[in-house]
This record gives C-alpha cells, sequence and structure tokens, in this order.
C-alpha cells in the first residue's frame, strides 16, 4: 500500500515533534512513531534544559563550558549557533505551553549539572521531559495538517536503491523518497513517499546491557541511514551516565539526576570516603566522562558492585520538592536518602555521534534532513554537556524546517518505488534466536566496548559481533519482517559502527578512553 506526504518525519521526541510544529503550516505531515506517541527519551530526561537566561551568566560562558567538555573536538561554529540560540527557542517553548519551576522572585529556578560553570538549568520538578513532551504533544494533536501513526516501525529509508541502482558510499546523490513502515497492529508494511523525511529516531541506549534509554533506544535511524549509505561519524563517544540507581534485574536503569548533585549531594565509596576530588577539582561536578570514569576505576578497585551517593546532609523540603520522583523511586526500594546513601553505578546514556548533518540539518543523502540525537552535529565533541541535548534537538527542529519547507516545494514524489515484496519470507519458528543473539551484542558492547577500552577488547567484540552479523543477516533474508528482528539488526550495526570508529580513533579523549594511550 503507498501512502504520500509532504513531511514524513520519524521519531516523536522533542526534535521530532518541534520540527512538525514548524512545518505543518507548509504541507502535509506524518510522524510515525514505533511505540506510542510519547514514548521517547525526550520523556524520561529529568535535569533539564540548559539556556542563557539571566546574569551573571552569558552565551560566552555557556559556549565556553560546552567547548571545554567536548574535549577539543567540537565544532566551535555550531556550538556558537546552538547557545547564542539557546534563549530564544527556550522562550518559544514556553510560549508553546511547557511550564518550568519559578523561585520566589518569579525567575525561572535555574539549576547547576556537571561542567557547568553556572546556574542554567531549566527544569520541571525532576521530570522535565515529560512536561516538554506533554506541551508538545498538546501542540501538535491541535494542527490540522500532522497525522501522527503511533505503532509504526520505520525499516529503511527508500532510495535509488530501491529502483534497483548501485548505491554506495561514494555515490554523489543519493536521494531519499520516504519509508518503508511497518504497521504493528495490522503487521502491514506501507511505503510511505514523501518529498521531504526527517529523521529523529533518539538514540541506541540499547546495545548496552545497562542504560537509562527506554526500550525505543534502538539507534534505528542511524542504522537506516548507514545501510542507505549516508554518513555517519564519532559513534565511539558513548556517554555514560555516572549516577543511575543501583537496582539489579531493573532494565532500563533509573535515573539519579546529576542535579542531585548540583544541590550538594556527594559521591563516596560504600566505606564512606569521599573520592571525586582526587580525580578532578571540579570533584562532583567535573564533567560526566570524567566522574563516571572515576566512579568505574573506584569500584574495580574496590571490588565493589557501586558507590554511593549521600544526600543525608542536605535540606529534606527543598529536596524532595525538587526532586519528588527521585525521592519517591527510592522510597520504594527502603532507601531513604535522609537515613542511607542512595547506591548508584554509571549505565549508557547518551550517543554523541550520528547521522552527519550540516548546521540546517541536512545529511549527506539529500532531501533526508535528521536531528536530535540521532545526529552528529558537532555540538558535543568527545563529551555532551549535561541538560545540551533537549535544547540541541530543539535548535535544530528550527533549523531543519526553514529548510525543509524550500526543499519541499521543489520535491514530487517518486512513483516507481516498489511496495515491499515479502516474497519467500516465513514467519520465524524460533524467536529465541532473536532474544538471545540481543543478549549477545549486550554483552559483547557492555564487557569490552564500555567506558575502558584496549585495542584487544576491541579486536575481540568486532570479531565476536561479526558472527552475530552473519548469523542474523541469514535470518533477516528469509523471515517476516518484525520490529523485534528489526532493532536486533540496527543494535547489531550500531555495535558495528561504535567499535569501527572506536578502533579508528588513536588516542584517549573524552568519552573514549583507551588503555593503551592513556598518558
Ligand atoms: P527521542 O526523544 O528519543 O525520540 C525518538 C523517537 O523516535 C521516539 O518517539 C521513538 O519511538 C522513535 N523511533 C525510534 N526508532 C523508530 C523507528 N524505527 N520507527 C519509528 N519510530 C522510531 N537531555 C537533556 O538535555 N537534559 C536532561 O535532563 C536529560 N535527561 C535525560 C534523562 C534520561 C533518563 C534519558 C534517557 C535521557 C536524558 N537526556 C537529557 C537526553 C535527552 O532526553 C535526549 O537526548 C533527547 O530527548 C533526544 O530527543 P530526540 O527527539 O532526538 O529523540
Ligand atoms: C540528568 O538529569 O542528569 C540528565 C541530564 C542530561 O543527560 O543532560
Amino acid at each position: 500500500m503507498k501512502r504520500r506526504v509532504d513531511f514524513l518525519i520519524i521519531g516523536s521526541g522533542i526534535a521530532g515533534l518541534t520540527y512538525a510544529l514548524k512545518v505543518a503550516d507548509k504541507g502535509s505531515v506524518f510522524i510515525v512513531t514505533k511505540a506510542s506517541e510519547d514514548e521517547s527519551n525526550t520523556k524520561y530526561a529529568q535535569g533539564g534544559i540548559a539556556a542563557v537566561m539571566y546574569e551573571p551568566d552569558s552565551h560566552e560562558k555557556h559556549i565556553n563550558d560546552t567547548l571545554i567538555a567536548g574535549a577539543g573536538l567540537c565544532d566551535e561554529e555550531v556550538v556558537r549557533m546552538v547557545i547564542t540560540e539557546s534563549t530564544e527557542k527556550v522562550k518559544e517553548l514556553i510560549e508553546w505551553g511547557a511550564n518550568f519551576d519559578k523561585n520566589k522572585k518569579g525567575e525561572y529556578d535555574l539549576a547547576r549539572e556537571g561542567g557547568h560553570s553556572e546556574h542554567r538549568v531549566l527544569h520541571h520538578k525532576d521530570n522535565t521531559g515529560f512536561e516538554i513532551e506533554r506541551a508538545l504533544l498538546a501542540k501538535v494533536y491541535k494542527h490540522p495538517n500532522i497525522t501522527i501513526l503511533d505503532h509504526h516501525f520505520a525499516i529503511d529509508i527508500l532510495t535509488q536503491h530501491h529502483l534497483g541502482e548501485i548505491v554506495n558510499s561514494k555515490t554523489p546523490d543519493i536521494k531519499c523518497y520516504g519509508a518503508y513502515v511497518l504497521d504493528a497492529k495490522t503487521n502491514k508494511i506501507e511505503t510511505i513517499l514523501a518529498k521531504v523525511t526527517c529523521m529523529a529516531t533518539g538514540g541506541a541506549g540499547h546495545v548496552y546491557v545497562t542504560t537509562t534509554n527506554p526500550k525505543v533506544s534502538t539507534g534505528d535511524g542511524i542504522a537506516m541511514v548507514y545501510r542507505a549509505k549516508g554518513h555517519v561519524k564519532d559513534m565511539e563517544f558513548v556517554q555514560f551516565h555516572p549516577t543511575s540507581l543501583y537496582n539489579p534485574g531493573e532494565h532500563p536503569s533509573y535515573l539519579i539526576s546529576e542535579a542531585v548533585r548540583g544541590f550538594g549531594a556527594v559521591l563516596k565509596t560504600i566505606d564512606g570516603k569521599e573520592f571525586m576530588q582526587k580525580y578532578d577539582e571540579r570533584g562532583c561536578l567535573a564533567p560526566r566522562d570524567i566522574v563516571a570514569r572515576a566512579i568505574d576505576n573506584e569500584m574495580k578497585l574496590h571490588g565493589h558492585d557501586y558507590v554511593e551517593l549521600d544526600c543525608r546532609h542536605l535540606d529534606r523540603k527543598g529536596f524532595i520538592d525538587h526532586f519528588p520522583n527521585i525521592y519517591n523511586k527510592c522510597m520504594s526500594l527502603g532507601i531513604d536518602p535522609f537515613i542511607k546513601k542512595i547506591p548508584v553505578v554509571p549505565a549508557q546514556h547518551y550517543l554523541c555521534g550520528g547521522i552527519i548533518v550540516d548546521k540546517t540539518g541536512r545529511s549527506t543523502i539529500e532531501k533526508l534532513f535528521a536531528i536530535g540525537e540521532c545526529t552528529c552535529t558537532g555540538l558535543h565533541g568527545a563529551n555532551r554537556l549535561a541538560s545540551n541535548s533537549l535544547l540541541e534537538g530543539l535548535v535544530y527542529a528550527h533549523h531543519a524546517a526553514a529548510d525543509s519547507i524550500a526543499e519541499m516545494q521543489n520535491n514530487s514524489f517518486n512513483e516507481k518505488i516498489p511496495d515491499w515484496d515479502a516474497e519467500g519470507t516465513e514467519h520465524p519458528e524460533e524467536m529465541i534466536l532473536i532474544t538471545q543473539s540481543l543478549r549477545e551484542v549486550q554483552q559483547i558492547m557492555s564487557n569490552y566496548v564500555g567506558i575502558v577500552r584496549s585495542e584487544l577488547r576491541l579486536k575481540r567484540a568486532f570479531d565476536r559481533l561479526e558472527i552475530l552479523y552473519q548469523e542474523n543477516e541469514a535470518l533477516y533474508e528469509k523471515t517476516t519482517i518484525s520490529p523485534r528482528l528489526c532493532e536486533l539488526r540496527n543494535l547489531i550495526c550500531i555495535g558495528y559502527l561504535i567499535i569501527k570508529h572506536a578502533k579508528q580513533r588513536k588516542e584517549s579523549v573524552g568519552l573514549h578512553y583507551m588503555l593503551k594511550f592513556k598518558e
């Protein structure tokens, strides 16, 4: 079955929804999203969104903090663009209905997180992402040109490859004509032809055993673009959040926001010793790569499974007021943060690399824009500064929308694209093959391609993943498509890209830490 739309957006987090609102007055919009429409990394964002609001803060200070966190690998022009637009774009989000907490003076109550030299993080209690997603969806529902296709899984983008032409990464004019999308309710694969397609599929946390990301984060957009021969960069820079709640068996891991450390909580070993000053003079509020590595090192030194976050000295009322969800979560596990320290451990949290885009969100494939966590814009360099990613999604949605409107007006549908051919495929008899392979991918990545890496570990991971790749491609060829099978295929691709880029980088920088280059 064929459907036609001016703008096809894949993903309904902050990036996809903002872009939808910005293009919808100019044409028809489909938002394809693989679970319920609010399910996304955005929904779980706790700390908030970084923006310069009042003196003594300044754009220059925020730019400087971003560049320092990025360890010399940020694109300074991009950093300047995003940060100088932060105030205006966040004000627009507020006009659209997002609420952020204010203090008694009526000013925004700005929090501080690791790597920030000022208080500049706007937040809504400790569930900022939920509030942003709520406000954006409320506005999207009201727009007559926007249709949300929930529980629709994008399998692959459409290019000349689907017309039988040979396409490789050097082909200069690869074009995107839309996507093949599986309606999970009917199990039918639809051909959605679009004049412009926008990838906004978020992160890839589930390539690791422990992650703070919800289940939808399987790197689909990056894998789709890579398969279509688009260019992808910086995949070695995987951010591990230092403080996810240590609660074995809980997947995904529950986040204990960095804002809790911004509020004064202190990291200690199980035997009660502070350790962060040994690693960095900024202590518990050093950038994330440094804190996560320090925790990893302390756990290994002492043979402990976790470290602890001491909140016992903090103002109880202020804490509960700022972090009601974190407080309730801890209490539900029998941890009263004012009596016991909170056990924490690093967990995969964010992917800095992704689909290469320019300042307008254009990918290397024509008619295909990409925005949000699935991209590599140059903002984060080797390590993302806390609370800069919601901001990046907002700013790039704006830029990509402006260019997409002009692009859409010049494009037409490619009617030659054939419908999906399911001939010769069978229902999988053995789901165990998919679930077991997924476990293996996650184990390989967690054991060998985590916070600390070495050439030997990377080689072993690469060799093991190669076997899984071959097995899964064979399964893919003969099996009826399902979201689980596609996600496995995508995660194998993401694992491959992380390892490949990690092997290519011959230095330790930011989030990529190789034993051999530790000096
Ligand atoms: P997402 O919000 O992840 O949305 C991606 C969308 O794509 C989802 O709707 C998903 O279902 C859909 N999708 C994926 N694949 C497919 C497919 N094949 N077909 C159809 N749909 C698909 N950042 C901050 O700046 N501040 C914070 O305080 C903060 N806290 C965080 C806390 C947690 C627990 C987590 C996990 C992340 C946090 N982050 C934070 C990071 C931030 O939330 C994300 O980087 C950001 O929300 C990404 O937005 P996005 O729109 O790019 O992607
Ligand atoms: C947090 O609240 O610690 C997450 C902030 C982020 O990932 O930017």
